[in-house]
């Protein structure tokens, strides 16, 4: 196992009416001048604005409206962020939204405090930033586990890339499932696949044999499995909803990558999808994966053997390290089938397949994935995607 050290920094109010608990509570330790961040206008219609705000006058802040966050949000957005806190003297950011508005604060949090160019800081000095205007997040979509972590994936849409930026913690995190209950159903099931994704891309890492963190994952991906079938016969279904919740925190919260290198070449190459194209991402992930895996499994042949037994549950008697393997990946694909993802980027309706030696020549290759692939594989991956 190598070597950690570990601690956190966000506190989690989950559950029912856990806005109700979080907010008056963390809103009493801040200043005055919340910025209310939130993406293109589902918390209006769902009415999770008004509650959010409801609970900012009775606690007497000045609300400043931040909206507009797209999915996959853009480097230019978060720019605007940072100039309208400074303008108005924000005190604290409060995300209310899923992935792309928790993630697109993160970097206003950071960009908000200083002169530099974070962007530059990062990918071209490689320093990172240390201060930042403090940060909640409220989670209307889950499965990118976006609130529990630093990361954040932002679009530059002038150099083409879609990368992760270090940015702040939340501080506390409200996840309750009726915020997200109006989730269109294709959101709630790529969101979970995006969960799963985390923890596979997490488990395939290195070291390459089984540790604590892993058999925690193994746990994570039944769990997703089994609920996303829940959701299959019923959508609304709390219990499930509230599993796959934590499950999508749990899988981005540090806990499975304890010990771990990771892989998430998938993620990677998903990205600079996402930067060529402004795809789902949980859509892209789940064309992704079933190709991937079958180009790298012989690579780590015992960790895809064990995913397959554990975690697809198939009888591993009679068969060799390599049939399993191979059993699991089908039984990945398969499950992307069922559960209504696309398996092609022509069902995603990507129609331009220049872009795919374009994705193959940016996006990054994982020091932690179990093969090392070349340029050349990558695109030979994705022109099978197609
Ligand atoms: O913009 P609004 O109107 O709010 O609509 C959003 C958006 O269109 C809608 N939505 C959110 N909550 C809703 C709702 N609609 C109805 N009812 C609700 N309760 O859902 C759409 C998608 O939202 P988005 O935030 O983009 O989805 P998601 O949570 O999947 O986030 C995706 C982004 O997160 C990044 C992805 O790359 C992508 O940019 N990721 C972030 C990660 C992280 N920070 O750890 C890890 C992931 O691997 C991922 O890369
Ligand atoms: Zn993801």
């Amino acid at each position: 196992m190598k070597d950690f050290i570990y601690s956190y920094p966000t506190k989690v109010y989950f559950g029912e009416k856990a806005a109700g608990k979080a907010l008056p509570a963390e809103l009493a330790k801040i200043g005055k001048t919340v910025m209310l961040a939130y993406g293109g206008g589902s918390v209006k219609r769902s009415g999770v604005y008004d509650e959010i705000c409801g609970y900012l006058k009775d606690a007497g802040k000045e609300i400043v409206d931040f909206s507009g966050i797209m999915p996959n949000p853009t480097y230019k957005k978060v720019k605007e962020g940072a100039a309208l806190a400074r303008e108005k003297g924000v005190d604290f950011i409060l995300a209310v939204g899923g992935g792309s508005v928790i993630d697109c604060c993160k970097i206003v949090a950071a960009q908000a405090v200083t002169d530099q160019d974070i962007w530059e800081m990062e990918f071209k000095d490689h320093v990172y930033p240390t201060d930042f205007l403090p940060m909640g997040a409220v989670v209307t979509a889950s499965g990118t586990g976006a609130e529990m972590n630093n990361g954040a994936v932002i679009t530059n849409e002038d150099t083409n890339e879609k990368a992760g930026v270090l940015g702040a913690y939340a501080s506390f995190a409200v996840l309750d499932p009726a915020y997200t209950m109006s989730l269109p159903a294709k959101q709630v099931i790529s969101g979970a696949f995006d969960t799963l994704s985390h923890s596979m891309e997490t488990y395939l890492g290195s070291p390459r044999d089984i540790t604590l963190s892993d058999e925690i994952a193994e746990a994570v991906m039944r769990n997703v499995i089994r609920n996303i079938r829940v959701l299959l016969t019923d959508m609304n279904n709390w219990e499930a909803r509230s599993e796959l919740m934590w499950a999508s925190a749990m899988a981005e919260n540090g806990i499975l990558k304890i010990g771990k290198v990771t892989d998430f070449q998938a993620h990677q190459i998903e990205h600079q999808l996402g930067a060529y194209t402004d795809c789902n991402h949980g859509q892209g992930l789940a064309v992704i994966h079933p190709v991937l895996y079958r180009h790298m499994y012989k690579d780590g042949v015992k960790q895809f053997a064990r995913m397959a037994e554990k975690v697809w549950e198939i009888p591993a008697e009679g068969k060799s390290q390599e049939e399993l393997a191979k059993e699991g990946i089908q039984a990945l694909a398969d499950f992307i089938q069922e559960i209504g993802l696309p398996s092609t980027f022509t069902e995603m309706g990507i129609t331009d397949k220049s872009v795919l030696k374009k994705v193959a020549d940016t996006c990054n290759l994982t020091a932690g994935c179990c093969k090392k692939l070349s340029r050349e594989e990558v695109l030979e991956i994705l022109e099978e995607c197609w």
